[in-house]
């Protein structure tokens, strides 16, 4: 087994380890700074750290390269289809061959697409890690937990108005079950990736198809974010995109 997904993944570990060192040390700092200062703008008045834009960005790009090479298997590179295609095409050529014996080929094919899928499920599974440690690093008021909690609170105890707390609470809610969705696609795939070691698991089927299913469920989610997103750009809410790439006040 090649250790360097290993060493990729400590890799994004060692980085987030500094990374939550310098934060520490920056919110020391600023404590420091506003008790004998006058309270200065940094990074603590933003609404997202950089970390967690930094996550949230790297995080939707691998998403997004896990979701196409599932689209090219399922597509141009269908193992099924293509071992038609390929005997067709060695045909033409004046070389005669049925699907059975092409269809390693294709397999072979759509088995490198895999490799790219594992490779970046590693890296996958680097940065939740890396988004579990910022909930424990972050100023309490940005941690999630906090922030459903004081969502829900508002909401409670709002008589009137309450939409817009109610909104909040919602989404807030949503991103929690988002990072459950995470927490699934992780193990299982990290399931599949160990199982091409291990046959008592590669036995284990309903793991392929909780994987293969949650993907749904993932999709179901990044259109609602989506929509959401470009709702409250045209809404109350303007201005989002841009708080996730500079921090926002
Ligand atoms: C948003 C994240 C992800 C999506 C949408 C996704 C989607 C999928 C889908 C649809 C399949 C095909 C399942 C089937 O054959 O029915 C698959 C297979 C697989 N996934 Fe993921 N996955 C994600 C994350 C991960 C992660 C974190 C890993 C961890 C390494 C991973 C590793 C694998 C492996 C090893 C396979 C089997 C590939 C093969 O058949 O050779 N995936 N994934």
């Amino acid at each position: 087994m090649s250790l360097s997904p290993v060493y990729f993944i400590l890799a994004i570990q060692g980085l987030a380890v500094n990374s939550f060192y310098r934060i520490n040390k920056k919110n020391k700092m600023e404590n420091h700074q506003a008790a004998v200062l006058v309270p200065v703008a940094t990074s603590r008045n933003k609404k997202y750290s950089p970390a967690i834009r930094l996550w949230h960005w790297l995080n939707a790009l691998v998403i997004t390269g896990l979701l196409i090479t599932v689209a090219v298997n399922s597509t141009v590179l269908k193992p099924w289809t293509n071992a038609a295609f390929i005997a067709d095409k060695l045909k033409e050529q004046g070389i005669k061959v049925n699907e059975d014996q092409v269809r390693p080929v294709a397999f072979g094919l759509a088995d490198q697409v895999w490799a790219i899928h594992t490779y970046l499920g590693y890296v996958l599974a680097g940065l939740f890690l890396f988004r579990v440690g910022l909930e424990f690093f972050e100023l309490s008021d940005k941690k999630l937990i906090r922030k459903i909690k004081a969502a829900r609170e508002s909401f409670l105890q709002r008589k009137e108005d309450r939409i817009a707390s109610r909104n909040e609470m919602l989404i807030k809610t949503l991103y929690a079950i988002f990072y459950l969705l995470l927490v699934v696609m992780v193990i299982s795939g990290l399931s599949l990736a160990i199982g091409e070691y291990v046959p008592a698991i590669k036995q284990l089927h309903f793991i392929r198809d909780i994987h293969g299913f949650t993907m749904y469920l993932i999709l179901g989610f990044t259109l609602i974010h989506l929509a959401g997103v470009v709702l409250g750009e045209r809404k109350q809410h303007k201005g989002v995109v841009s708080d996730m790439i500079n921090g926002g006040e």
